[in-house]
């Protein structure tokens, strides 16, 4: 049984990646998920907002430089300090990764707005990444700027990048587009090589006792990877390059889901935050159980197999399913 798969022009021995999250910042784990079986490594993202704090600190005193040059927003961002990873420990990461594990590195950006740190992406190809995933993790709440405007400052931040290096980039997105299938092809005509469905975004909650909004990562579970199949299965009969999914793969079952939907690649970070590394290979031997089960050789064979190709209408469909939900229930 082939589980091996194609991911923006890598080669993998199979579907199962490690999204984008702390375990790469320590290369003993790292190691220890690719002898579990992870077909690809995504580092923790490098932030807009880090790189253009350290760049203006090359001008300055590297202490006294704040995120947004002193105004109120600076005192919402990180001190410096406060990155898990420097810049240049960044790029170190990756040689030292590199330099130990032989499955391809992806390296993380994450910003939306065009500007000088796009031109980072060449120092992590440098550094020897074999990818770039960019992050365009963004909720745009000012009243003055259109949707239009949003996805524009998008494009042009995903052709900068692209622009600047020549190893694959693939974009990480929020389900929050008015019409996610026409934007994933832009990002394609951008110069994209895949599209990473979805963002999850956290969300804060209210504190009623003393009326502070507070912050909170809670980890997933499968029910967030219906919206993703959702997307996946629109999007994947439009698109020449990779889609990876991101966002509630918890079992073998929810993995096979997502490639039958269109996914080349399918990403994991809490299900391991919550089992540790060797549950990789548990998700995998229970992948080759169900495609022996039900007669799939390869993952060539059954990618897709449930996307919207053969549907001449999806919104249609869309809504007649919607509508025959709602009519379902009686009281
Ligand atoms: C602790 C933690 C750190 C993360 N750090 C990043 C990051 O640096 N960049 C990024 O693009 N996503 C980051 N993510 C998001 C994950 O890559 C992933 O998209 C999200 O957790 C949904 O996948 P899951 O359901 O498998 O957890 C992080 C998630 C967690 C839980």
């Amino acid at each position: 049984m082939k589980l091996a798969t194609t991911y923006l022009g890598l080669k993998l021995s199979n579907p199962l990646i490690v999204g984008a999250s702390p375990f790469c910042d320590n290369v003993k784990l790292a190691c220890q998920l690719q002898d579990a079986g992870a077909g690809a490594l995504v580092m923790r993202s490098l932030f807009e907002e880090q790189i253009d704090l350290e760049q203006r600190a090359m001008v300055r005193d590297i202490e006294s430089a704040t995120a947004a040059g002193g105004s109120e927003a600076a005192s919402y961002f990180p001190e410096y300090s406060e990155y898990q990873l420097s810049l240049d420990r960044y790029l170190r990461q990756i040689q030292g990764l590199k330099a130990l594990v032989k499955v391809p590195i992806i390296a993380s950006l994450n910003g939306c707005r065009p500007g000088g740190w796009t031109d980072f992406a060449r120092r992590f190809q440098d550094a020897g990444a074999d990818a770039i995933e960019l992050n365009l993790y963004n909720l745009a709440t000012d009243p003055g700027i259109s949707g239009a405007e949003v996805e524009s400052d998008m494009l042009e931040t995903v052709g900068n990048v692209v622009g600047a290096v020549h190893i694959p980039i693939t974009v990480k997105i929020s389900p929050f587009h008015a019409s996610p299938v026409n934007f994933a092809m832009e990002l394609e005509k951008a110069g994209a090589k895949g599209v990473v469905l979805f963002n999850r975004f956290y969300q804060p909650d209210f504190n009623l006792e003393d009326f502070e909004v507070h912050p909170q990562l809670k980890l997933s579970d499968s029910s967030e990877l219906l919206l993703r199949l959702r997307w996946l299965a629109n999007i994947s009969p439009h698109l020449q390059g990779s889609l990876s999914a991101t966002g509630g793969v918890h079992t073998s079952e929810d993995a096979i889901k997502a490639l039958l939907a269109g996914a080349h690649t399918v990403q994991l970070v809490s299900v391991l935050l919550k089992h540790g590394p060797r549950y990789l290979y548990t998700l995998l031997q229970g992948m080759r159980k169900w495609m022996e089960e039900h007669g799939y050789e390869s993952i060539d064979q059954l990618r897709g197999a449930l996307n919207q190709h053969r549907c001449p209408d999806p919104s249609a469909l869309e809504r007649a399913n919607y509508i025959r939900v709602l009519q379902s229930w009686r009281v």
